[in-house]
């Protein structure tokens, strides 16, 4: 059987901007246990300790399975090698490029030294990792692995960095180093090939294969798990999956990222909609493979729809029917691009008569989000007793919507409000999470008034909403659907 070891939660983890919460990479770990993965890489050159957590986790969990990480074998990597021996394994990396030592005797020298270090410190089952080994022949991959393997290596990971191989040439590869060592390829798909690429190793007899869900990684990307795994499933390869929770796991981890073309092969939400006329007769003489080997379903969509209305239409329901008040957060303050940026966005809301009446207040001093923090305790009605707001000083900051009188005719709360549900849908769907306060309500003038004195604000300006931002610390559910079909009035009520 030929294992695939996923490094979602390794090579995923490089696209540009992606991070997934500590409770997000032990739900995908159950997940991908439960798909049938037996192995998974979670630590990078320089984030062993940061992956030990996650290692230990896992383990507590009882899972079944096996973790693994990387560690360079040059340079300062004693502590390296001390925490990746946490792992079920762990491979020590030797570029065969320009980075690390520079002649390929150096690079020799140096991995045999760290891999008898890594034995001597009891790492398990050391591997040798080529990054970079696709560019080279096979005679000079098989001093590496010949020496790899009399200094205790037992696989040997080759990698083709930069995506740039072919199917020929990673099949020569593999003959020719597979009677030294175990063979682990790792594939990129800067030219569309690690799939192919992939499987020709496989074929060629590789034992170790890495992917990683909806092809995540850095550039364009890994070798994507599903289709990989179908294409050894349709040529017979052994490969220890169950197919049928694919869809379900490749889904959980597009609908966190995004990122997964509606053509993305196997699981992308277009690839099982038939809507030709002459496809929607005979559907399954256009399919490679049944969709319920992946646990997907076919459709045959009367009508299609506007596929440009829909997407625009669906991300944006998605943040209005997901926001939900945030009243606890991190201690990470959120960039002031990303503060700009939600202001701008309150700059396109509607107002009376187009006046933009607002002016906008952003705090990030301690002491002002604690004054407005105890004048808003101090002065919440007692109906409201069950909505404290002492939360607003442990905020990372705010932002306080205040309206020009003289650019409201009387509209002051009004013109306020839409702004700040712009701010709050887009603070939403940027990962961050507000809470509307009032900073004034008619019959109550003291709110308004110590509000406007904290801020220092002219005469003219009222402040009218309170919001404070940060990166949320809690995930309330999203809200019932509720009986709103009983206040649907038709024409009159
Ligand atoms: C006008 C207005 C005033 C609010 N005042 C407070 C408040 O003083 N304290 C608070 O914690 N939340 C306040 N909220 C937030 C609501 O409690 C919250 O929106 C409501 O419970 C629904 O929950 P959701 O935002 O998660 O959908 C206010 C919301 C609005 C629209």
């Amino acid at each position: 059987v030929i294992v695939l070891r996923d490094s979602t939660l390794r090579e995923g983890l490089d696209v540009p901007g992606l991070r997934f919460s500590l409770a997000e990479q032990l739900r995908l770990a159950r997940n991908l246990a439960a798909l049938g993965i037996r192995e998974i890489e979670i630590g990078a050159p320089g984030r062993a300790r940061q992956a030990q957590e996650l290692h230990r986790r896992i383990k507590a969990m009882g899972l079944p399975l096996r973790t693994s990480g990387l560690v360079f074998g040059f340079g300062d990597y004693a502590a390296e090698l001390r925490h990746a021996r946490e792992f079920d394994r762990a491979d020590i990396l030797m570029p065969l490029g320009p980075r690390g030592p520079r002649t390929k005797r150096d690079k020799l020298h140096a991995l045999t030294k760290a891999l008898d270090e890594a034995r001597v410190l009891g790492l398990r089952g050391p591997g040798a990792g080529l990054p970079h080994a696709s560019r080279h022949e096979p005679g000079y991959l098989l001093e590496f692995a010949r020496a790899a393997r009399q200094h205790g290596a037992t696989r040997l990971i080759l990698y083709d960095t930069d995506g740039s191989s072919r199917p020929d040439r990673i099949s020569a590869l593999v003959k020719a180093l597979k009677g030294v060592l175990p063979i682990h390829f790792h594939g990129h798909d800067d030219l569309s090939l690690a799939v192919a690429n992939s499987l020709a190793a496989a074929q060629a007899g590789a034992s170790f294969i890495d992917c990683t869900l909806n092809g995540l990684g850095d550039r364009a990307g890994n070798c994507p798990l599903e289709p990989l795994a179908v294409n050894l499933h349709l040529r017979a390869i052994p490969h220890g999956l169950k197919l049928r929770r694919l869809k379900a796991v490749s889904d959980l981890v597009a609908g966190w990222t995004g990122l997964r073309s509606g053509l993305f092969p196997v699981t992308g939400e277009l690839v099982w909609q038939h809507v030709t006329r002459t496809h929607r007769g005979q559907p399954r003489l256009f399919e490679a493979f049944p969709p319920e080997l992946v646990g997907a379903r076919r459709k045959v969509p009367k009508r299609p729809g506007d596929l440009r209305a829909r997407s625009a239409a669906a991300s944006f329901e998605k943040a209005v029917r997901t926001r939900r008040s945030i009243r606890h957060f991190t201690r990470q303050r959120p960039p002031r691009s990303l503060l700009r940026r939600l202001i701008q966005d309150a700059w396109h809301a509607p107002s009376s008569m187009d006046g933009r009446p607002w002016h906008f207040v952003v705090i990030e001093d301690r002491g002002q989000l604690r004054r407005l923090a105890d004048i808003k305790s101090l002065r919440q009605p007692a109906e409201k007793s069950g909505y404290p707001c002492g939360f607003l000083a442990e905020a990372p900051c705010a932002i306080v919507i205040c309206v020009d009188e003289r650019l409201s005719w009387g509209r002051e709360v009004e013109n306020a409000a839409l702004a700040a549900a712009s701010i709050m849908l887009c603070a939403h769907a940027s990962g961050l999470g507000t809470t509307y306060l009032s900073a004034g309500r008619p019959g109550a003038p003291a709110l308004e008034r110590e509000v406007r004195k904290a801020l220092g604000l002219p005469a003219r300006i009222k402040p009218c909403v309170i919001l404070p931002l940060g990166y949320p610390l809690e995930t309330p559910g999203p809200k019932a659907a509720g009986s709103w079909r009983s206040r649907v009035h038709a024409d009159a009520w």
